[in-house]
């Protein structure tokens, strides 16, 4: 039998004791550079990046979407199957894309053109990450919950989006 190096936690630690989302950030973001450190691989990185967020956030869906020839393509994601491409200026994500900035909705009904990849998505989050100034991917989430997301996610993911970009 093979197990992860010893530098890799084997699992996050949800601090589920603490109601406060500030708190709870505050607790998982110096596990999130440790599942990091050391490791070159992009895609490794970011793939265990959304696995932890999406244990500890309680949502139905994280993931990222790639700019790759003018469109955003599916990237590594926890939850259920989603559409695999978004045109730029389309859904909250194109339109964060395009808009270069963060969109907090609390009711997806109420967004215009929001994209539905589940029906039981009603409210949603969507960071672009930047290169030279330029979006070269967005984390995007989901929660069944209507108004889940909030200016503190905004703050705290827009911490995960530096470990992103320093990757
Ligand atoms: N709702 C998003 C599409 C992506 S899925 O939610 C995973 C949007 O409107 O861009």
């Amino acid at each position: 039998m093979y197990f992860c190096p010893s530098f890799m936690a084997e699992s996050i630690f949800r601090p589920n004791h603490l109601t406060d989302k500030k708190a709870r950030y505050q607790s998982l973001l110096p596990q999130l550079h440790a599942l990091v450190k050391g490791e070159p691989d992009f895609l490794a990185n970011v793939s265990n990046l959304m696995a932890a967020l999406k244990e500890s956030l309680n949502c139905l869906w994280v993931g990222v979407y790639f700019v790759k020839n003018e469109q955003l393509v599916l990237g590594p994601f926890q939850g259920p199957v989603a559409c695999t491409r978004i045109a730029r200026g389309k859904g909250v994500c194109g339109t964060a894309w395009n808009e270069k900035r963060n969109i907090v909705v609390e009711d997806v009904d109420a967004f215009p053109g929001h994209i539905a990849c589940s029906s039981l998505s009603r409210s949603e989050i969507v960071l672009p990450a930047f290169k030279n100034d330029e979006v070269f991917l967005v984390l995007d989430a989901d929660s069944e919950q209507l108004a889940f997301f909030n200016h503190v996610d905004e703050e705290y993911l827009g911490e995960v989006i530096k470990i992103i970009e320093s990757l």
